[in-house]
């Protein structure tokens, strides 16, 4: 049997349905592309893979090529269907592509147009967009120009992604960017990511918050040209607390930030100095904070930097938390 002879063949996520009779699945790896060799029923035929075949216009063969009239491509009816025109801000995490939640991913694939922040997000990112997606890289465009080719296109009624780095919720300047669609009635939608110092401290095999130790995080920045930190939040009166830091956009400034630190964490706090955390160079290097400067210096880091200080880096930590205490019982493990 050929696959021009099948009623129907469904196309889901990353997988081919011969729907017919039978109906067993067929496993593509989502993001193939080339083309793939099948056998059916011992007879071997061809298909664009999965990237393609959603995209049927792409050169070569894809599924429209085909009897059109027997076939439906689901998948990509059915991820358009299931994103209406709206601007569809995406926090694409770190930079390893494997860190992007699955809903970024089906967006990057439903995508007319993609506008990413490209000093941030390196290319790997876009591998998931399809061959007809439009992508812009916004890193030398203003916001009076990337807001209107938003604007322009929902009224469209395309699907556009605004991919900004790690998570939207810290530093990804999508506030002003909200309000000018909301005044144009555009709609938005927000779909978070992992952010920088998640990635690290995974890396890292670090729990951040360890039982009597540590318990709170802090996530916070140095002033920049860009932007201000207000003064009540100086970096001094948040090492106060002693608590594990994520430290922001601050290589530039990183001996300003090490004095500030050492107003209260002691100079043998580990500070995790990483470095494009997820791309293909990163760097990451464990050093007690009296050295995170002198470090910072000699490695020329001055872009895509986060320092992580935290009590919990230390590797030795004996501690241990209540929860899975035997001692310890709760409403899913009653004492017995
Ligand atoms: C404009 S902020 C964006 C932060 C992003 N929204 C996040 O949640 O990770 C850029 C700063 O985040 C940190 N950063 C972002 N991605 C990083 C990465 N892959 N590795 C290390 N630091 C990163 C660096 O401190 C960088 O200067």
């Amino acid at each position: 049997m050929k696959i021009k002879d099948l009623d129907v063949v469904i196309i889901t996520e990353g997988r081919i349905t011969k729907n017919f009779e039978a109906g067993e699945p067929i496993y593509l790896q989502p993001g193939q592309v080339g083309t793939v060799v099948m056998e059916i029923d011992d007879q071997t035929f061809e298909v664009e893979a999965w990237y393609s075949l959603r995209h049927g216009n792409r050169t070569g063969r894809s599924i429209t090529d085909f009897s059109p009239k027997s076939h439906t491509c689901k998948s990509m009816t059915a991820t358009r269907q299931s994103f209406s025109p709206a601007v569809y801000f995406v926090g694409a995490g770190p930079g390893d592509p494997d860190l992007l939640t699955i809903k970024g991913q089906k967006l990057l694939q439903a995508a007319d147009l993609v506008l990413y922040a490209d000093s941030l997000v390196p290319k790997q990112m876009l591998a998931e967009v399809g061959p007809q997606t439009e992508c812009i890289a916004t890193g030398s465009k203003t916001l009076e120009t990337i807001v209107p080719l938003m604007i322009t296109a929902v009224r469209q009624g395309k699907i556009v992604v605004r991919l900004h780095s790690g998570d939207l919720t810290l530093y990804s300047a999508i506030h002003e960017q909200m309000q000018a669609l909301g005044e144009a009635d555009i709609p938005f939608v927000c779909v978070p990511g992992i952010s920088a110092f998640q990635a690290a401290a995974a890396i890292l095999n670090c729990e951040l918050t360890v039982p009597d130790l540590v318990q709170t995080i802090v996530l916070t920045r140095i002033s920049g040209a860009a932007s201000a930190v207000p003064e009540r939040e100086e970096l001094a009166s948040l090492a106060y607390h002693q608590a594990s830091l994520g430290l922001y956009l601050a290589a530039r400034h990183v001996e300003k930030a090490q004095k500030q630190l050492l107003e209260h964490y002691p100079a043998d706090t580990p500070v995790a100095v990483c470095f494009r955390v997820g791309w293909p160079d990163e760097k990451i290097w464990l050093v007690p904070l009296g050295e995170m400067a002198a470090l910072s210096l000699r490695e020329n880091l001055i872009r895509t930097t986060l320092y992580l200080i935290s009590p919990a880096l230390k590797t030795d930590l004996p501690r241990r938390s209540r929860l899975y205490h035997p001692d310890h019982s709760h409403i899913f493990r009653p004492k017995r």
